[in-house]
């Protein structure tokens, strides 16, 4: 390769880490000795595909790995749904309008819940699914994103390390639960056989490929609470396979109105304001309040004010991957997880492992393929007197 690049003027180097993860470590051993790291007279960078360990540990002995070979500016960490138009977004919606910002906190904010609900199972990706389940495969990477972009303080500017710098304070500040606390602030679940789109579908444990015995979740709950900006704040989070509908969102509930002045039929209820960042699909945003039905008789209902991408702009949204291969070739690396956040999400999420661990179940609750999960889902976020949004199927 070394001979190569110098023989056809090659000036710039971006390799890409897209093979089974187990082969990380050796192709980037092989760089190094090799001497490819540092390739002149342009720039010499690596792209390192999800998933990134398999839990702290070999996160940690990823990162020594990594920076024995490259320096961090060389290093882009994918984490594909920060490609995605909606997710930018979430930061654009904060930051770049007035209206918001004000209200995003604790005196305004009742509670944040986070979906990343999918209709897929496991499909033929067994063998990696088995030793990852819904934690690792989403909650590690995508949902810990996706909360510390809603979460975050404004940067102190629109650059990858101010960004970065942001988003790590956010996981930094992630209260983390001991054992007892990990069983009362997660819940997770398989899916068993049913229907979905009117269709029969396997369960889990009869996917090829999974063990008769498996515990591994494709479901998870969790509650969390983060920092000063929050208190008293929970951010409900949820991801699934073989859920009703695909649909990621990130719904912020505002409070209660202080006082019901008006003794009407009321539908939008006493907490009618819900912003909801529709990620996907039918990529938008919507505003719900309450308004007077038009009428003698006096009635309030729930009305939506709505943004569609497709509608305002009018163009495809594009893949996530084109945004990020196209960063990381300009050398922006904003879109990529920092060295220290991919610690602290594991650290977070290594916690939680543990509490598990311990737990030492030998089988998990189930919900039927095509359901918003089994009932016990609903315990925590009941017992705080809310519940989960459940679209209709
Ligand atoms: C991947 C997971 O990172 O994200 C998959 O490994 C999951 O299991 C996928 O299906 C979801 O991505 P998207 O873009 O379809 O929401």
């Amino acid at each position: 390769l070394k001979e190569y690049l110098s023989k056809n003027n090659i000036k710039n180097v971006l390799y890409y880490l897209a093979t089974p993860p187990e082969s990380y470590e050796v192709i980037i051993e092989l760089i190094g000795n090799s001497e490819l790291a540092h390739h002149v007279p342009g720039w010499t960078r690596i792209v390192i595909e999800q998933p990134y360990g398999q839990d702290l540990e070999t996160a940690k002995n990823l990162e020594k790995l990594v920076h024995k070979v490259f320096d961090e500016k060389q290093i882009y960490r994918i984490d594909h749904y920060l490609g995605k138009e909606t997710v930018q977004n979430i930061l654009v919606l904060r930051f770049a309008n007035g209206i918001f910002e004000p209200l995003w906190n604790r005196q305004y904010v009742d509670h944040v819940q986070i979906t990343v609900a999918e209709t897929v199972g496991v499909g033929t990706r067994a063998g990696y699914y088995e030793n990852s389940g819904v934690i690792r495969d989403m909650f590690q990477n995508h949902l810990m994103q996706l909360l510390a972009l809603t979460a975050m303080e404004a940067p102190v500017g629109f650059t990858a390390d101010c960004v970065r710098d942001e988003k790590v304070k956010v996981l930094r500040a992630l209260r983390p639960y001991d054992a007892k606390g990990v069983l009362e602030n997660t819940f997770r679940a398989q899916y068993t056989s049913g229907y979905l789109n009117g269709e029969r579908v396997i369960g889990y444990k009869d996917e090829n490929g999974v063990a008769r015995d498996s515990i591994t979740e494709t479901f998870l709950a969790a509650r969390v609470f983060d920092n000063w900006r929050w208190s008293g704040v929970p951010f409900y989070l949820r991801s699934g396979k073989r859920l009703p509908k695909r649909m990621t969102e990130i719904a912020i509930q505002f409070k209660q109105i202080p006082l019901s002045l008006f003794n009407w039929h009321n539908m939008a209820g006493d907490a009618p304001n819900v912003l909801v960042m529709k990620l996907q699909p039918d990529e938008g945003v919507t505003l719900t309040f309450g308004a007077k039905m038009p009428g003698h008789v006096n009635q309030i209902s729930p009305v939506e004010m709505n943004f569609d991408y497709e509608e305002s702009f009018d163009i495809q949204i594009p893949e996530a991957y084109v945004r990020l291969i196209q960063d990381a070739l300009y050398g922006d690396a904003t879109l990529f997880t920092r060295s220290d956040e991919v610690i602290s999400q594991w650290g977070y999420i290594n916690r939680i492992i543990d509490g598990w661990d311990q737990d030492n179940r030998k089988n998990l609750p189930v919900y039927e393929a095509g359901t918003w999960g089994p009932p016990g889902v609903d315990f925590f976020i009941r017992g705080d007197n809310r519940h989960w949004r459940n679209p209709e199927n």
